[in-house]
C-alpha cells in the first residue's frame, strides 16, 4: 500500500486538494440549492456543527453530494454502496486531509496523522500493535478496574447527596486516566480535582483547545484565518507547548525509572522492529504519546456518554442490560478480564450508540489510481471523499425505515449476518482503521457493566439530546440522576 499511495500523493498538489482537482465530472454530484457566489454552500449551516449540517444536507441530496465553502469543495459519501467501494483497499486508502491534516502540528507523523507513505507509520504500527493484543489487554484490565473504582467512588458520593452527575465530564476523566495509566503509567489525578473550582485537567483543556482549533481551520477561509483566528492562534501555540511539555515529563520520568511494566511507553522506548531492528525516534515517541492520549480517550468518552444517555432514556433496554450483568457476573465482585466480553447485550447497546453517534464521525479515503466510483463518478489518482459515518449508519437501504430509533437488537448475531459488509464503520476501515478498537470496547463494556449493576439511572426530566462537535461528538450537557441499588 505504501508505494501505491506515495505516487497518489504526487499526482495532485499537496495540502488541501479541492474536489475540482480530482473529480472531472463534479457536475454529476449534487450540491445544496442555495450556493452563494464566492462563499459557497453556507446557508443554514454553522461553523460549530459541520457534521450535523452535513447530515441534514445528505438527507436531501442522497448518497453522494458536495459542499463548497470559501473556495474549498469537498465530496461527501453517506450511501452504503459507495462507502463499501471506498472501503476496498485495492482501490482506496486513508486520506490525511482536513481535520486530520490540521492536527499534524500537534501529532506529526504519529499513527493517526501519518501519511500512508511515511516510514514511521509502518514502523510504529508494527511495534505497537502487540500492545493491543489479548495478553496486553488482559494486563490493562486491573488498571481499568482501578480507574472505574475511582469513578464509582465519585458517583456514590453524588448519588448519596442527590446530585446529578456530569456524564461527559466524568467519562472524560475516566477515559483519560485509563489510557494514561495503562499506556504510560501516568496518573493525571483527574478524579482528585474539584471540577467546580479547578475546571478540567489542564491537559484536557489544552487538548480540547487544539481539537477545536483544528476544526475551525476546516471552516474558516485560509485568507481570513490570520485575522479571524489571531487570538485563537496564540492560544493554540500555548496549548501545543503545554501538550509537549506534559508528554516530555512523562517520558523523562519513565527513562529516569529505568523502565516500567511493559506498557505502550516501554514498547515505544525499548522495542525494535522485529524485522528491520529500527526503533522509534524520541521526536516520534513524543508524537505517539500525544496521539494515544488524545485518540485514546476523547472518542471512548463520547461513546460511553451516548450509551449512558440511551440506557437512561429506555427503561426496557436498561432492564435487559442489568439482567444480563446480574446473570453473567452473578456472585462476582470484581469481574475478570474474560467476563467482560460475555456481556453481549451491553456490547450491542454500545454498538447501537456508536451507530447513531459514531464519535469519530468521518474518515477520508483517496483513490490509489484513476478509478470510477459507483460506475459514474470518475476520480483521478489522489482524489478523495469524506465518508460521513453517521449518514452511512442511517442508510435506509441497510438499516430499515426507522434508522433514527435506538434498537440494540440491530446488533444481534442474526441481524448482523443479514447485512452486507462495510456498513458499520465507527472505527474506520482497512489498514488505517483504529488500532485501539479492542481497548475501547473492553474499557467501555466493563465500565457500563459496573455502572448498570450499581445504579438506577434516570435522565433529567427536560433533557433533549444535543450533540456538540469538536472533531469528535459528545452529548452536550448530559446529566443523570443515580440511585445506589
Ligand atoms: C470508541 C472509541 C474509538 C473510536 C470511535 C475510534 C475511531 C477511530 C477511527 C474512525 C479511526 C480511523 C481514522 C481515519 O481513518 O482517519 C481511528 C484510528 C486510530 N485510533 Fe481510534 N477510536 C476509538 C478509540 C481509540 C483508542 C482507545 C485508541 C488508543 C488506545 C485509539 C487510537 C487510534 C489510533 C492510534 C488510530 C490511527 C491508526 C492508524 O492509522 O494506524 N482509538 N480511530
Amino acid at each position: 500500500m505504501a508505494q501505491v499511495t506515495q505516487s497518489a500523493a504526487s499526482a495532485l498538489p499537496r495540502g488541501f486538494r479541492s474536489a475540482e482537482q480530482g473529480w472531472p465530472r463534479l457536475d454529476r454530484i449534487p450540491h445544496p440549492p442555495r450556493r452563494v457566489p464566492l462563499i459557497g454552500d453556507v446557508v443554514g449551516t454553522h461553523v460549530r456543527t459541520p457534521i450535523q449540517d452535513s447530515m441534514r444536507i445528505a438527507a436531501g441530496l442522497g448518497p453522494i453530494f458536495r459542499r463548497r465553502a470559501f473556495g474549498k469543495e469537498i465530496v461527501f459519501v453517506g450511501g452504503a454502496e459507495l462507502a463499501a467501494e471506498l472501503a476496498d483497499e485495492s482501490r482506496f486508502a486513508k486520506h490525511v486531509g482536513l481535520g486530520v491534516a490540521n492536527l499534524r502540528p500537534v501529532a506529526g507523523d504519529g499513527l493517526f496523522t501519518a501519511y500512508n507513505h511515511e516510514p514511521n507509520w509502518q514502523l510504529a504500527h508494527d511495534v505497537l500493535a502487540p500492545g493491543f493484543g489479548r495478553e496486553a489487554m488482559a494486563g490493562y484490565h486491573p488498571l481499568m478496574l482501578d480507574v472505574a473504582g475511582q469513578l464509582t467512588g465519585a458517583w456514590d458520593a453524588s448519588a448519596a447527596a442527590g446530585r446529578a452527575v456530569d456524564v461527559p465530564g466524568d467519562m472524560t476523566k475516566l477515559t483519560l486516566e485509563t489510557i494514561a495509566r495503562t499506556g504510560f503509567g501516568h496518573d493525571f489525578g483527574s478524579f482528585e480535582r474539584d471540577f467546580a473550582t479547578e475546571g478540567p485537567h489542564p491537559f484536557v483543556t489544552a487538548m480540547v483547545g487544539a481539537l477545536t482549533y483544528a476544526q475551525r481551520l476546516n471552516v474558516v477561509p485560509p485568507l481570513l484565518s490570520s485575522v479571524l483566528l489571531r487570538g485563537a492562534q496564540r492560544r493554540n501555540a500555548a496549548d501545543r507547548a503545554f501538550l509537549n511539555r506534559t508528554v516530555d515529563e512523562v517520558v523523562a520520568a519513565r527513562r529516569a525509572a529505568g523502565g516500567g511494566p511493559g506498557d505502550l511507553l516501554d514498547r515505544m522506548l525499548e522495542v525494535a522492529h522485529p524485522e528491520t531492528g529500527e526503533r522509534l525516534t524520541p521526536e516520534n515517541i513524543r508524537r505517539q504519546v500525544i496521539t494515544f492520549l488524545v485518540a485514546g480517550h476523547e472518542t471512548t468518552s463520547g461513546a460511553l456518554s451516548f450509551a449512558l444517555h440511551y440506557l437512561a432514556q429506555d427503561p426496557a433496554v436498561l432492564a435487559q442490560a442489568r439482567e444480563e450483568v446480574d446473570r453473567v457476573w452473578a456472585g462476582v465482585e470484581v469481574p475478570a478480564y474474560e467476563q467482560v466480553a460475555k456481556l453481549r447485550y451491553l456490547r450491542r447497546v454500545l454498538d447501537e450508540s456508536l451507530r447513531l453517534w459514531p464519535t469519530a464521525p468521518a474518515f477520508a479515503r483517496e483513490a490509489v489510481a484513476d478509478t470510477t466510483l459507483g460506475g459514474v463518478h470518475p476520480m483521478r489518482r489522489g482524489a478523495w471523499a469524506l465518508v460521513l459515518t453517521s449518514v452511512l449508519h442511517r442508510d435506509r437501504a441497510v438499516w430499515g425505515e426507522d434508522p433514527e430509533s435506538f434498537d440494540p437488537d440491530r446488533f444481534a448475531p442474526q441481524a448482523v449476518r443479514g447485512r452486507p459488509a462495510h456498513v458499520f464503520k465507527p472505527f474506520g476501515t482497512g489498514a488505517r482503521a483504529c488500532i485501539g478498537r479492542q481497548f475501547a470496547l473492553h474499557e467501555a463494556t466493563l465500565v457500563l457493566g459496573l455502572l448498570v449493576r450499581r445504579y438506577d439511572i434516570a435522565p433529567e426530566p427536560d433533557y433533549r439530546l444535543k450533540v456538540t462537535e469538536r472533531l469528535t461528538l459528545m452529548p452536550h450537557g448530559l446529566r443523570l440522576r443515580l440511585t445506589r441499588r
